[in-house]
């Protein structure tokens, strides 16, 4: 993998930073690599091929999602990998009805798995109060995201294509059932995996300005309202190229916190986790 920074390099790197943020790109480069083209060019994919994955991709994705740090190795995580397509469709009803988890050949359901170290205790008879506090809920919960993640930097590197699905936690008791999930583990987000439907091309989505997330030395609240600005013109245009509304990141991000309904049944996640085990302390 070459780090040198050619001009035709440079040039490629610039566009595909222009193209994440929508807007020019002042910074320099010190260096690129084929990682950086493959983590810039990132889409969802909601489109997939009737076009089966070479036989070993499970396998070598679970690897590069086993090769993400995880806390102090706890490896608080699993998934189960779906392909059957009646118990797809059973999934995608459950998850907002998308219909790209039934298209998709692979859905991958991200857990945060509690209970493989708790029957380790039960076995070795050793005591697991820790277990029952919010903290190792989160460890379980970061664990499988930053696998997961490093599954979908592999696929998109091997050519596929992905798109996360939280509307696995609208029903998650359910999903627990289908999935014939223990006590204490619970579904985290969904992952369809296919090749993308190129009849259906996912553009890249630009992101916030990088001064709205990126704070030097300390957190600077005032200087977000301008780049934010600045974001709903970008993301306005971006979507109607798309043919989708022009409106801007702030009433759409906002329209997903205006109300309890609009968590669309995530409003009793608490319940939920109680009801798969977690007590929450
Ligand atoms: C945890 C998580 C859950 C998501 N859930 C859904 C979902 O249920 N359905 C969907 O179509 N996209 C879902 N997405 C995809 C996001 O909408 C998408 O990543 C975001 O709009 C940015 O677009 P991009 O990934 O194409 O850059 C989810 C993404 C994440 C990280």
């Amino acid at each position: 993998m070459s780090t040198a920074t050619s001009p035709e390099t440079s040039a490629a790197a610039q566009r595909a930073l222009e193209t994440r943020y929508g807007t020019p790109w002042s910074a320099p480069l010190p260096a690129w690599n084929e990682t950086l083209d493959s983590l810039l060019a990132h889409r969802s994919v909601r489109n997939y091929a009737d076009k089966p994955l070479p036989a070993g991709t499970l396998e070598t994705l679970i690897a590069a999602a086993q090769s993400a740090s995880t806390s102090s190795n706890l490896q608080t995580w699993s998934v189960v990998a779906i392909e059957n397509p009646e118990r797809k469709a059973r999934l995608a009803t459950l998850a907002a009805n998308q219909s790209q988890i039934r298209e998709a050949p692979l859905f991958l359901v991200w857990l945060a798995d509690l209970n493989r170290l708790e029957a380790a205790a039960g076995r070795t008879g050793a005591s697991a109060e820790g277990l029952h506090y919010l903290e190792t809920l989160l460890v379980g919960v970061i664990d499988a995201a930053l696998a997961a993640q490093n599954a979908v930097v592999a696929l998109e590197s091997l050519g596929m294509s992905a798109v996360y699905i939280g509307a696995i936690r609208n029903q998650p008791e359910q999903v627990a059932a289908e999935l014939g999930l223990p006590p204490r583990v619970l579904p985290v987000f969904g992952l369809c995996v296919g090749y993308a439907d190129e009849s259906h091309p996912a553009q890249i989505k630009p992101r916030l300005p990088q001064p709205v997330v990126l704070h030097r030395e300390q957190y600077d609240a005032p200087s977000q309202e301008d780049g934010i600005a600045q974001y709903d013109e970008v993301i306005g245009e971006f979507q109607t190229a798309q043919g989708q509304s022009a409106a801007g990141w702030t009433s759409r991000s906002l329209a997903r916190w205006r109300s309890r309904e609009s968590l669309h049944g995530r409003d009793r996640l608490r319940d939920a986790l109680n009801a798969l085990g977690f007590e929450l302390r």
